[in-house]
């Protein structure tokens, strides 16, 4: 049932407030994880944890690139992650002491499905799965499993089941972190960003009007680039992926910082540049990469932190967003990217539940 929603996509990009909080619902406390929630097991076999591999397709593959970010950075963990269609045909090396994540909204992905039995004959420590569907093939199959609690997802365009993932990997990285290089206080600050995300998420996506308002410049274009740097080039990523796979315009992403590679040879006038702005340490490394990219003539779509000084200008379109704990950031910058592809499609008039040539669970590679 869409409620008096026009699509599904649409009532599922609004409640995710709503089932993030479900996500976390009974898994934290004030201060701290509650770690039995991965199971009565997963404390054994956390302790032995020295290296994380995740495997997932799509957009459940680009959670899982987030993931890497936090395992590094707040765990002190190595993080290897690869789509599972690569992952599944190629001879692979196992560390010791490597845990085996699958992440999926289905827990039906063919491919994903396949790395995990593979992995299974493999040397690994053991598997966990992150997974919206109870009883589906990953969960039954998995040694541990994490469920999102984002609830039904019948849009094609993964929006609810991409943000609780975000919030399970989080929770994963700190229970796996504290056996590292994660402090008590550092786990204490996490934990309460988290218990702001839901009500951060609401304000967030009240912003649906101007983002309505800035589609509008994208429905005439064939073209564009999405950017980001740090965590926030997976979620480039996921902004690309979902525009094109409901508004079928090209769409592609790039890390900030690789634009003079190659990519600054596509910028002009009729090349929107959709950049990911949050105020943390990369900022001015940003701002500097979009001034090469206004200098061609591209036309800039940002973004950012309300504190992070850009301007709307004639060549500048700006969506200032509240000041978050860095943590959040990839959860919350996610939110207008997936309103912005929806109104592209929208605009557009394209089947948004269910684009052209694709199914909402691939269960055949
Ligand atoms: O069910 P899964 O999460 O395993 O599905 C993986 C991909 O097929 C899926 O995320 C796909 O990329 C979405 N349609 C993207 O919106």
């Amino acid at each position: 049932d869409k409620g008096h929603y026009r699509h599904f996509m649409q009532k599922e990009i609004f409640e995710q407030a709503r089932v993030i909080g479900n996500t976390l619902q009974g898994r934290i406390g004030q201060h701290k994880v509650l770690e039995q929630v991965f199971g009565t097991s997963a404390a054994d076999i956390f302790d032995q944890v020295q290296r994380v591999q995740i495997i997932a397709c799509g957009t459940s593959y680009h959670s899982g690139l987030v993931c890497k970010y936090w395992l590094e950075d707040w765990a002190g963990i190595p993080c290897d992650i690869e789509v599972a269609s690569e992952y599944r045909y190629r001879k692979v090396v196992v560390s010791p002491g490597t845990l085996f994540v699958t992440i999926s909204q289905s827990g039906e992905t063919a491919d994903t499905l396949a790395a995990l039995r593979l992995a299974k004959e493999l040397n690994y420590l053991a598997s966990l799965t992150i997974c919206n569907v109870p009883n589906s093939s990953l969960a039954r199959e998995s040694d541990l499993v994490f469920m999102t609690q984002a609830g039904p997802e019948i849009g094609v365009a993964s929006t609810k089941a991409f943000t609780t993932q975000l919030v399970s990997l989080q929770l994963l990285t700190i229970v796996l972190g504290r056996r590292h290089q994660l402090s008590a206080e550092r786990e204490a600050e996490l934990v309460e960003a988290l218990h702001s995300l839901p009500s951060l998420c609401e304000e967030v996506l009240s912003l649906d009007p101007e983002v309505l308002e800035m589609s509008e410049h994208f429905s005439e274009k064939h073209h564009s680039l999405f950017l980001g740097r740090g965590p926030q080039y997976p979620v480039a990523m996921e902004g690309a992926l979902k525009l094109k796979e409901i508004s079928y315009i090209h769409a592609e992403s790039y890390p900030a910082g690789e634009l003079k590679h190659g990519p600054l040879a596509l910028v002009d006038s009729d090349m929107p540049i959709v950049a990911v702005a949050p105020n943390n340490d990369l900022l001015e490394k940003l701002k500097s990469n979009l001034e090469e990219v206004q200098a061609r003539g591209g036309m800039l779509f940002v973004f950012a932190d309300k504190d992070a000084g850009f301007k709307n200008n004639g060549s500048t379109k700006v969506i200032n967003l509240p000041h978050v704990p860095a943590s959040l950031e990839p959860i919350i910058y996610t939110l207008p990217l997936q309103q912005l592809s929806y109104h592209v499609a929208v605009l557009k008039g394209t089947d948004v539940d269910q684009p052209r040539n694709l199914a909402k669970s691939v269960t055949v590679e």
